[in-house]
């Protein structure tokens, strides 16, 4: 189930984002996986804006989304999901959900800035529908953003994937 985002969920986010962030350690990006979760705060502005989503699994919080408008495009800003549940489609369905609120409120796609060459990356992001694309200018102040938090921008890579809206 996927539903909003509430305040009584932020410290199991900030415990899901540590837990998903573990497996960059085992392919040599510790910084990554040791990059603080988002803040009590940033989580707060998220929902604020009604722009982060929760995945649960029986019962249980087990991952989540935030996004944020970029561009005029719904722009995956993290998806996490907890390890022991990977593989079951809720990533999928975070951003599926996310689609449906890009339709309800006119945007034209999904987006998202992530590494190239880390397989639950732009691999995993190829698999459910974004392909590569060159940074429009809002994009690219994201990427600019992000090498200003120490991400090195050759390593990025950044995504779309344009919403399909259901016929009527
Ligand atoms: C990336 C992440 C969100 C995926 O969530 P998930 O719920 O395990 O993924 P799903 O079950 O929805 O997988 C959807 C599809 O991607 C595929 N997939 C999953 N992991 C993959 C991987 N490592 N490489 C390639 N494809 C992958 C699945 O096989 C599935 O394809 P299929 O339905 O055609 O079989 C999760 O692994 C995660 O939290 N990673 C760590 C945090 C992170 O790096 N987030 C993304 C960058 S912000």
């Amino acid at each position: 189930m996927i539903r909003a985002a509430t305040a009584a969920d932020f410290e199991r986010l900030q415990e899901i984002e540590v837990l998903a962030g573990a497996a960059f350690r085992d392919i040599g990006m510790p910084e990554i996986a040791d990059d603080d979760p988002p803040t009590i705060e940033e989580l707060a502005e998220s929902v604020a804006g009604g722009l982060a989503w929760v995945a649960e699994y029986q019962g249980r919080v087990v991952g989540y989304l935030q996004a944020e408008v970029v561009g005029g495009c719904a722009h995956v800003a993290q998806v996490s999901i907890d390890p022991i549940v990977r593989g079951r489609g809720l990533g999928r369905a975070l951003v599926d959900h996310l689609e449906g609120w890009a339709i309800d409120h006119n945007l034209e796609a999904l987006t998202l800035t992530t590494f190239r060459d880390v397989p639950w990356n732009a691999p995993y992001y190829e698999r459910i529908g974004f392909r590569q694309v060159e940074p429009t200018p809002a994009l690219q102040a994201v990427v600019d953003r992000e090498a200003e938090l120490g991400l090195n921008p050759a390593t990025r890579v950044c995504m779309r994937r344009e919403v399909v809206v259901p016929p009527r």
